[in-house]
């Protein structure tokens, strides 16, 4: 947990943001996998986290902006509880670390908000994002689970936005100690990878590494010889000399801070000369992006400047044809790089995506709907302060290829016959964290190797 002044501070400025009425933070519950008392690992829910610290479950708050008052909502631990799961701080003890005088047991919220509901004063929420929050709303508010969403409050979501956006130097070095839990992550696994073993085993000691840090791992591992499917989560393959491997995989520190690194190296000690070659447009795209980065540019150019590097790699590798600029207007660089350039990174792995990607990554802007350009989950002009990734990737997806061949789609820019040679390429991708400076930009963490030389030698 941070001092208690961090916590006081980011509620003193959410509280001038908003103004008036209260706000409502939901904490998050333990999850059952498959019974009640057998829970997924408890995982808070990120804004409470930030501005309330706490890291337990039954947990609800209030900032009462008409009133002044800030209260926690929880029960206190029965013997039953310390019998089962240990002693811990009382809530009273633990709520004045984060600056909080006021708690108060958990059933005493609904009276909290009928007595609001009475004096008409405004309840302001966010949209929920596990079937959990919607009870509680509908417990609290009486609003129905499918309706939540859309009377969620945007002037506190834009609030909680603005803030969280933009990374204190505090947060920014917890980001990095993540970061650097990844980079150690994705050097074990490109030293130990081999013929013969299976993607579960890589998986499993990349996860290790994340547990021992003292935190977890910020999203479910991508240990996989078929990169070409971009959230692939099955373990099942067995590596085998000349496939390529790609890792996705980040560590999330004890404090909910997250890291997301991606690479991709050869299961044998080399690239084949097909792959190195896929692998440099990839690697150029990223560099282009890199360099890109500074505050008051478009990430939305930026993503664009990525898929002009590689619809021109690709058209000199005779995969694509005509005006570059072109064809990336048209979306044809989408049968290789179906995803987006980057995203946001803090306390979640893909920064708020629960409070809208509209508000987060595109500042009100509207979202394109071309294939492709609808993945780009940021797009928004930079400012210091942010956090975000750059991982542009080359990705043959057999099915994608089969229907855009059959539908004949935009064949002035795809050479079809050349695509079929490689329908069995895989897909690969580098992924690295950046926090955008004044002048520029700062690579976080400690460098994992890149370039094909620098793989090579880890191989
Ligand atoms: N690392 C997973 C993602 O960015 O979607
Ligand atoms: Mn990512």
């Amino acid at each position: 947990m941070f001092n208690t002044t961090t916590y006081v501070k980011r509620r003193d400025r959410l509280k001038k943001q908003v103004g008036s009425g209260i706000l409502l933070f939901l904490g998050n519950e333990d999850s059952p996998m498959n019974y009640t008392d057998n829970p997924y690992h408890f995982r808070q829910d990120s804004t409470f986290l930030y501005y309330f610290g706490l890291n337990s479950a039954g947990l609800n708050a209030i900032m009462d902006l008409d009133e002044d008052r800030e209260v926690i909502f929880g029960n206190e631990l029965t013997i039953d509880d310390i019998v089962w799961m240990g002693t811990q701080p009382s809530l009273q003890e633990k709520s004045r670390m984060v600056g909080i005088k006021e708690t108060a047991p958990a059933a005493e919220l609904k009276e909290y908000i009928e007595k609001v509901k009475k004096k008409q004063g405004k309840i302001h929420f966010l949209p929920p994002y596990r079937a959990e929050h919607s009870v509680k709303y509908f417990n609290l508010l009486g609003i129905y689970p499918e309706e939540t969403a859309g009377s969620a409050s945007v002037e506190f979501i834009k609030a909680v936005v603005a803030q969280r956006n933009i990374k204190s130097e505090e947060e920014v070095a917890e980001i990095e100690k993540a970061v650097n839990t990844s980079a150690d992550m994705h050097i074990a696994a490109m030293k130990l990878a081999k013929a013969g073993m299976t993607e579960a085993e890589v998986a499993a000691v990349v996860e290790q590494i994340a547990l021992a840090s003292g935190g977890q791992i910020s999203f479910p591992v991508i240990a996989t010889i078929h990169g070409e499917t971009l959230h692939n989560h099955y373990h099942g393959n067995t590596l085998k000399e000349g496939d390529m491997f790609l890792l996705d995989a980040g560590a999330e520190t004890a404090m909910g801070y997250a890291g997301d690194l991606s690479s991709t190296f050869p299961v044998g000690k080399k690239f084949s000369s097909r792959q190195k070659e896929v692998y440099n447009i990839a690697l150029a795209a990223h560099e282009a992006a890199v360099a890109a980065l500074k505050p008051g540019v478009k990430f939305k150019d930026i993503h664009l400047l990525a898929c002009k590097t590689i619809a021109s790699g690709m058209k000199d590798m005779g995969f694509m044809r005509g005006d570059v600029d072109e064809a990336v207007a048209a979306g044809a660089h989408a049968l290789f790089f179906q995803c987006g350039t980057g995203h946001m990174m803090g306390l979640d792995v893909h920064d708020m995506e629960n409070l809208g990607e509209a508000y987060v990554g595109y500042d009100g802007e509207n979202k394109s709907t071309q294939f492709g350009l609808k993945s780009l989950r940021l797009a928004r002009e930079l400012k210091p302060g942010y956090v975000l990734t750059i991982e542009p990737g080359i990705y043959f997806i057999p099915e994608l290829i089969d229907m855009w061949k059959a539908e004949k789609k935009l064949t002035q820019f795809i050479n079809y016959d050349k695509v079929e040679t490689y329908k069995d390429f895989g897909g690969l991708r580098n992924e690295e964290d950046f926090l955008i400076t004044s002048g520029g930009y700062k690579l976080l963490g400690k460098p994992v190797p890149k370039t094909i030389d620098e793989v090579e030698i880890l191989r």
